[in-house]
């Protein structure tokens, strides 16, 4: 047996780097955090090679004396934290002094500073443990090169240079949208990539994440005794359209947290299809003495000393932000939920059918009477979407066009082609012949075009299309799982603008989307180009679909096999695919619907739970009548 032994420094450091310096980014992180806490207002980050090969940081703070340059890549040195009463009220980004001494022990560093009132700045060496005179104006310039260099094991995790560049830029990203008083400049292999002047939180937010995000979003101010928080939450009509920017910051400081995530999805409850991700920047401000942040030495969760307090304080504000919608709410509870299905088109056809806007405890409000649940507006002054009946007709077109090689009358070409690929027999079947009546009947018409009537044998059958659709996709892309899957070329390459976090995603996950059927290639940095597609989706719109199964893959916890997350992938390819509410379908096209809902197992749930399709029979609508039988 070998004996107990105290372990050397440098191996001390290297044990503790593991948690501190994951990847790049966590340097990105942890030197930008350190010229914020030296009082910057200009913070330049240069990287190469994602970083792997160098990440430098320079900023304009109050610097490092010289005698204290070697003291700072030591563990445990800090100049943040005294004494223990000091831990309980943490008010800058660092304290645990680790940070440095973990870097130091991974790559080659060198910092060069130059401390206020000093004659000239003084560079020193990690490495070599040399101390030199230099040139620098002002503040420090943090370098570290050659990530790894002597730990070969660690760098056998990191992933391809767009990869590890991609988390770089969120790092800094993070960093950024919190202090829009501080400029931030970043670039990439000699390339300049993010310039941030300084500005309010809004410029940053509009700067960050788009001019789209602000305006689809609703501000949050909200304060209640040592709390306070602010920042922009996405309509939720507008949710899932984009990749998720979501953004919870306490104290400053970038987090993850579970109790404001579920404080965040209660508030969204209502009025979120349960698959779409609400978009949000938050900013929790809180008596540091109320929370606790030396909980992980990354510091990326936090403990609240009274979560309850927190989880109903901003469950509250973010309600009370949504609620000047509360007429959608209403809408959508008198339609049972169904705009819900499909918040993003919030059918404008929609909007005169809504009569009643009464606040919800008004009285009388909670059971409309004839003037509330009846449509106000007659069918003929529908507003006109000129947009979506456009692409309508272009799908239809696409649809029911008999596929290459095949006759025009070809009914199996048309059956192929039809969206549902299923026969598609005419309605003139529907009127007599009874005894041959399949389960769910025939199609009679579409409603709102949004529920679809057939007649059966029982009495009406009542389906919600979407929903229909959407299970009856998903269950053949579960099947197709399994197989190669069927793919179709497109004519044209759909050609994407992404951001280096799709893709990275891309790059990382090219396996899996070959597996469901998706051939996307790299024009450039910056530009997919989609070239194939599965061929139970290429008809709908793509470039959604293929957004959203990068948001997807780029959230998988990659420890996790893509087969754990094969059900969560698949119900968002069958969303984006499933025909969408108000789009006007052909009877035939219904009818091949109908009959692929009979072939479909569990096809009378929707992925979401709810009902696909109802039956009301001839007694049931008898009995509405008062009709004695
Ligand atoms: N950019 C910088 N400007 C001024 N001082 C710095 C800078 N970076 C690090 N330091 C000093 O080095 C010390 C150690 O840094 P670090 O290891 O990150 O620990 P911590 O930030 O937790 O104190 C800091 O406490 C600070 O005094
Ligand atoms: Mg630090």
């Amino acid at each position: 047996m070998s004996r107990i032994h105290l372990l050397p420094d440098a191996l001390i450091n290297q044990i503790a780097a593991g948690e501190v310096v994951e990847r790049p980014a966590s340097l990105v992180k942890e030197l930008v955090e350190n010229a914020l806490d030296a009082g910057a207002c200009a913070v330049e980050v240069t990287l190469e090679q994602g970083g792997v090969r160098r990440v430098r940081v320079k900023d304009d703070g109050h610097g490092i004396a010289r005698e204290e340059l070697a003291l700072a890549v030591m563990r445990h040195a800090t100049s943040k934290l005294h004494t223990a009463e000091d831990l309980e009220r943490i008010a800058t980004m660092g304290f645990r002094g680790e940070a440095l001494a973990a870097i130091a022990s991974v790559c080659r560093l060198t910092i060069t500073s130059r401390a206020r009132g000093s004659e000239h700045a003084w560079r020193f060496d990690a490495v070599s443990g040399e101390l030199a005179p230099a040139a620098l104006e002002s503040g420090t310039v943090i370098d570290c090169t050659d990530l790894y260099y002597n730990t070969p094991a660690r760098r056998k995790f990191l992933k391809s240079e767009s990869t590890e560049y991609a988390h770089c830029e969120e790092a800094l990203r993070r960093v950024a949208l919190a202090r829009p008083e501080v400029a931030f400049a970043l670039s990439h292999n000699a390339r300049s990539v993010l310039h941030l002047k300084p500005g309010t939180p809004q410029e940053r937010l509009a700067a960050l994440l788009g001019e789209k995000f602000v305006e689809h979003s609703r501000p949050i101010e909200a304060a209640a005794g040592p709390v306070r928080l602010f920042g922009r939450v996405i309509e939720p009509r507008h949710a899932g359209e984009n990749r998720p920017l979501q953004y919870w910051f306490v104290n400053g400081r970038f987090v993850r947290d579970r109790m404001l995530n579920q404080a965040l999805r209660q508030a969204y409850a209502d009025v979120l299809h349960g698959s779409r991700q609400p978009a949000f920047a938050l900013f929790l401000t809180i008596d540091p003495a109320l929370v606790d942040v030396n909980v992980h030495p990354a510091k990326i969760e936090v403990r609240f000393r009274d979560s309850q307090a927190v989880f109903r304080f901003v469950l509250d504000a973010v309600r009370r932000a949504l609620a000047p919608s509360r007429i959608v709410l209403e809408q959508e509870q008198n339609d049972g939920g169904e705009a819900a299905a499909a918040p993003s088109e919030s059918p404008p056809s929609r909007q005169p059918s809504l009569s009643y806007t009464a606040p919800r405890d008004a009285p009388g409000s909670r059971t409309p009477t004839y003037p509330a649940a009846f449509p106000s507006a007659p069918a003929g002054s529908r507003v006109h979407d000129a947009a979506a009946e456009a692409a309508y007709l272009a799908f239809a077109r696409a649809a029911l066009a008999p596929t290459q090689g095949m006759t025009e009358t070809s009914f199996a070409a048309r059956a192929k082609a039809s969206p549902f690929d299923a026969p598609a027999p005419t309605a003139e079947f529907a009127s007599d012949d009874a005894m041959a009546t399949p389960p769910l009947g025939y199609a009679l018409a579409q409603l709102h075009g949004i529920y679809l009537l057939a007649q059966n044998a029982a009495g009406l059958v009542l389906v919600d299309i979407h929903a229909a659709h959407e299970r009856i996709l998903y269950e053949r892309l579960k099947e197709a799982w399994d197989r190669t899957p069927n793919v179709q070329r497109l004519l044209v390459p759909l050609v994407l603008a992404v951001d280096a976090r799709e893709y990275a995603t891309w790059d990382e996950h090219r396996s899996t989307l070959e597996r469901l059927g998706f051939d996307i290639g790299a024009l450039g940095p910056g530009q997919l180009a989609v070239r194939s597609a599965p061929a139970l989706l290429a008809q709908g719109a793509l470039e959604p679909l293929v957004r959203a199964l990068l948001h997807e893959l780029s959230e998988m916890p990659q420890s996790l096999a893509v087969e754990s997350f094969r059900d969560k992938i698949l119900a968002t390819m069958a969303c984006h695919g499933a025909v969408r509410a108000n789009r006007p379908l052909t009877v035939p096209e219904m009818n091949a619907l109908l009959r692929a809902m009979e072939r479909t197992e569990r096809s009378d749930q929707c992925n979401h739970g709810r009902p696909t399709w109802v039956q009301l029979s001839l007694t049931e609508l008898d009995r509405l009548f008062l009709r004695g039988r």
